[in-house]
């Protein structure tokens, strides 16, 4: 074997280890990813959100449709909260229908908006890159 193809070789072998080892520093380490689990309660209050397509208008942590606001934050919101996002439902304003739903509906998507709140911040500018390449968050319950 000439000099040149053991070097060359060496350089191949040694990009695979830095891969290799790069790969399972991003596999191996946990993230940060939000493991938060829905009460069954919040769990009734995500399919209505699902069933009356909410989603198609509404954007929860940014992503959805953009005809109405986002609504991740509006149940810690000062100016909003619980009593302000049950006024919507059943009055329908401007584009958003009304909604005929029960004080128990109503409820369950009140929870369902306040865990959503308790696991994001949106818009989030508050974020840093980690060595590993994964993204930092800065979540709403780590304050
Ligand atoms: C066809 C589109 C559409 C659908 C479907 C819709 N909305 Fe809306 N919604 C809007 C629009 C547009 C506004 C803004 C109205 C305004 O500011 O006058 C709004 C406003 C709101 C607000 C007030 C938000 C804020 O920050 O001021 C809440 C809460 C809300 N909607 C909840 C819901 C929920 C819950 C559902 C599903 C049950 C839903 N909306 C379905 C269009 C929609």
């Amino acid at each position: 074997m000439s000099t040149n193809s053991k070097l060359y070789l060496f350089v191949i072998a040694f990009l695979i280890a830095i891969f290799a080892f790069y790969n399972y520093l991003v596999y191996s380490s946990n993230g940060y990813v939000a493991v938060e689990k829905l009460s069954p309660m919040a769990v009734k209050g995500q399919q209505l959100f699902q069933n009356n397509r909410c989603w198609s208008c509404h954007q929860l942590y940014g992503l959805g449709g953009y005809l109405g606001p986002d609504l991740t934050n509006v149940y810690s919101d000062e100016d909003k909260g619980p009593l302000y996002f049950k006024a919507f439902l059943n009055s329908g304003v401007k584009s958003m229908p009304k909604f005929n739903f029960s004080e128990e509906e109503k409820d369950v998507l009140v929870e369902y908006m306040k865990q959503v709140d308790e696991t994001g911040i949106y818009p989030n500018y508050d974020a840093e890159i980690e060595a590993t390449g994964w993204v930092k968050l800065k979540y709403q319950n780590e304050e």
